[in-house]
């Protein structure tokens, strides 16, 4: 069986699916800080079995502990934690002892049971700003945040505890802008509050729960002049777990990836995207650029491709109407069910 930890958050609840899709059974934990129990109705009126689950908080290690006695884990995807860039500046013990603790905990739960493998979710922000484009696995790294440091730290301790242990193999994914949702329109990303993200954002415009978009910076050295960032259909990630599950369990090497597109895409192509595919307007101002923000950055996917056989499919159109599809449904996300 394999263990998703965060598994009814965004990308944790999509990768479900996509296991129980390719017969490999699941075991979930979360502690619902961050999702909702409603995730484990929809996934299971999705036909997923969802009859594995515990709320667990993953640094409790009594708790994670029960999980791998009750249930014969054979590796694990570590997707639970915390992921607010700005909020990691604000709480950085915060992200420190839920991100770094919790992948802390889990490898030594996991070690203490015989289990040696894990898919971890990294970010291509341990990249911070990239020195060309772009991006491989070998370019410098340079996190620019707490959260991003928390995740480059995990990355190092997992590759540590391989070094301690060869028996170990470790598949460390760094995602760049997951976005969309399950075709079905009845799962998708629900973020709390005001969306810090583009795609959350723009959709809550789509659907009038907010007045316009605030595109960041209009003065960058881009085509015209917005921020560039690489977005990849959710759907495409949770392939690409699982096809990094079948290769550590069919007795593949660790490696390290980055999971994107390849395409750079604009915040005004992709507005101009979302009201193609959901058929509204999306009122936009232009606003300062936000701090930290970087002008450019996408992926180079070719070592995925090669390593594992995946690449992503879907494209900008596809990443659009499904997140609109999601949003329409439900305006209100989980809560509104
Ligand atoms: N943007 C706006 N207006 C908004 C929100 C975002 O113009 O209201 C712009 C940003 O300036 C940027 C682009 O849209 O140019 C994308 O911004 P996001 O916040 O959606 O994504 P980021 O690239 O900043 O960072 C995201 C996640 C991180 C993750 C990183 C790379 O926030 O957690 O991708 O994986 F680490």
């Amino acid at each position: 069986m394999i263990l998703l930890t965060g598994a009814t958050g965004y990308i944790g609840s999509h990768t479900w699916l996509a296991l129980d899709a390719a017969a490999m059974p699941v075991v979930g934990i979360d502690d619902f800080s961050n999702s909702s129990p409603e995730v484990l109705r929809r996934l299971a009126a999705l036909g997923a079995d969802v009859s594995r689950f515990a709320q667990v908080d993953v640094t409790d290690r009594a708790a994670l502990a029960e999980v791998f006695e009750r249930w014969p884990i054979e590796a694990v995807v570590h997707f639970a934690a915390k992921k607010a860039v700005g909020e990691s500046v604000a709480r950085p013990l915060l992200y420190y002892a839920n991100n770094v603790g919790g992948t802390i905990a889990l490898a030594e739960t996991m070690r203490a049971h015989g289990c040696r493998r894990i898919v971890f979710s990294s970010t291509a922000t341990v990249y911070g700003q990239p020195r060309s484009l772009p991006v491989r696995e070998d370019a410098a790294l340079e996190p620019s945040s707490p959260y991003a440091s928390t995740k480059l730290m995990s990355e190092n301790i997992l590759r540590d505890v391989e070094r301690s242990d060869p028996a170990w193999r470790i598949a460390l994914l760094r995602y760049f802008n997951p976005v969309g949702a399950h075709p079905s329109g009845t799962i998708g990303e629900d973020p709390r509050g005001t969306p810090n993200n583009l795609m959350p954002f723009v959709a809550q415009v789509a659907v009038g729960k907010r007045a316009r978009l605030q595109v960041f910076g209009s003065d960058y050295e881009t085509a015209d002049g917005s921020g560039v960032r690489d977005y990849l259909h959710v759907q495409d990630l949770a392939e690409g777990h699982v096809a990094a599950l079948k290769h550590l369990l069919g007795g593949g090497d660790s490696l390290t990836l980055n999971l994107g597109t390849g395409q750079g895409v604009s915040v005004l192509e992709l507005v101009r995207a979302f009201e193609r595919a959901s058929g509204r307007p999306v009122p936009y101002e232009i606003a300062p650029r936000r701090p930290g923000d970087v002008a450019a950055y996408y992926a180079d996917p070719a070592l995925a491709e090669r390593l594992l056989g995946w690449k992503a499919r879907l494209g900008l159109d596809a990443m659009c109407a499904d997140s609109w599809r999601w949003q329409a449904a439900n305006p209100d996300g989980y809560a509104g069910s």
